[in-house]
């Protein structure tokens, strides 16, 4: 049966890293018998200036069709000044709600090929493994009310609401706790219990749900503590589950300890594991057309698509040795250069993935 893959390139570096991660899709279509078929449309600030909104209905439409999708980035300083609805931010949110992919799974790994990339001490993060599970369609960023208003002394007061139903919470923390059981079965919820009810709430279904997971060893920390032991001693954690602002945050900081920001790719499932991919990198105006990004986050990001949508792990497996061949082949982009490393643009590290794939 051949699956079919919508791919959202965006604005900025998405449509460089997008046409890398695309070569790499037909190189296996073309040589290791994936059956796929690809269809493009515009999203976000592209999408905007071609169609007059960030998200076209026909772009909404294939990404439903489509088996999976990949997107590159979203975003711009040129679209800053639009209204809210019709920024590019607001396509990526509006697909994460109307394809209800509530399960952001964000993996940080350290090559250990870059272990001198990292700005923590090389012993610190040596054999870094974390996957950080966020709440992707609740929280404050879909809570209503929102808004912002003016007070009986004219003053204006912006205002968002924390939500959370205990069936977010719930689906949320099974796909944790399953991701957990496959890996070291340890898992830390992260909230701010201390403050928040919608925190205390979290917490209480959380340890509801670790019943029918009594293999795995479940932890609470609040937000700011796991921010802080996030760069004191990172390797005590191994799979993180978390609200969506939370996990917004934690997840560039958990990108930092990798070196690399350019390096991270990332899932976003529903509840019958269809997904969309991309890099959790965002559009990165300042080095947009310029050839100079790091395609391997959404090459990464399409091995995660193989492995968790298109069920064929064995070419993920491939693509990520591919990865690490190139990397020990000393080639790197600016972002994670090195003196005594050979420095490649965006076309040439997507190239020379492509030609490390071996059957
Ligand atoms: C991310 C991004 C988005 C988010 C922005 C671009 C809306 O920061 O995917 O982490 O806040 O979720
Ligand atoms: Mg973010």
């Amino acid at each position: 049966m051949t699956q079919k893959i919508a791919v959202l390139p965006g604005d900025g570096i998405g449509l460089e890293v997008t046409a890398a991660a695309v070569k790499v899709l037909e190189r296996l279509r073309a040589d290791f018998g994936l059956k796929i078929e690809l269809e493009s449309a515009p999203v976000g600030g592209t999408a905007y200036t071609a169609h007059g909104h960030p998200l076209p209905e026909s772009t909404l439409k294939l990404a439903k069709q489509a088996d999976a999708v990949l997107l590159g980035a979203v975003g711009g300083p040129q679209y800053d000044e639009l209204p809210r609805e019709l920024r590019p931010e607001k396509a990526l949110l509006g697909l994460r709600a109307e394809l209800k992919l509530f399960a952001n799974l964000r993996p940080a790994i350290l090559y250990p090929q870059l272990a001198s990339a990292s700005s923590l001490k090389p012993e610190l993060v040596a054999g870094l493994d974390i996957l950080i599970v966020r709440e992707l369609t609740g929280d404050i960023y879909f809570g209503e009310p929102r808004g912002v208003r003016t007070l009986a002394n004219g003053e204006r007061q912006g205002f968002n609401t924390m939500l959370y139903a205990e069936h977010e919470i719930e689906r949320v923390a099974r796909v944790a706790f399953d991701a957990a059981r496959k890996r070291s079965k340890k898992l830390c919820s992260v909230e701010k219990a201390n403050v928040l009810e919608t925190s205390g709430l979290w917490r209480e279904v959380v340890v509801r749900v670790a019943k029918d997971y009594a293999d795995v060893e479940l932890s609470h920390m609040y937000v700011d503590n796991a921010a802080m032991q996030l760069v004191r001693a990172p390797k005590q954690f191994d799979v993180i589950v978390t609200g969506n602002i939370f996990g917004d945050i934690l997840s560039d900081e958990a990108a930092m300890l990798t070196g690399s920001i350019g390096m991270l790719p990332s899932a976003s499932l529903d509840a019958a594991n269809k997904g969309m991919y991309e890099p959790i990198h965002g559009s990165a105006p300042d080095i947009a057309g310029k050839g100079v990004a790091n395609p391997l986050a959404t090459i990464l990001s399409v091995a995660m698509m193989l492995r968790y949508t298109l069920n064929a792990a064995v070419l993920a497996d491939k693509i990520e040795k591919a990865v690490a061949t190139v990397l020990d082949q000393g080639l790197r982009t600016g972002d994670i250069y090195t003196p005594g490393t050979k420095k490649v643009g965006t076309v040439e590290m997507g190239n020379a993935v492509v030609a490390a794939l071996v059957k």
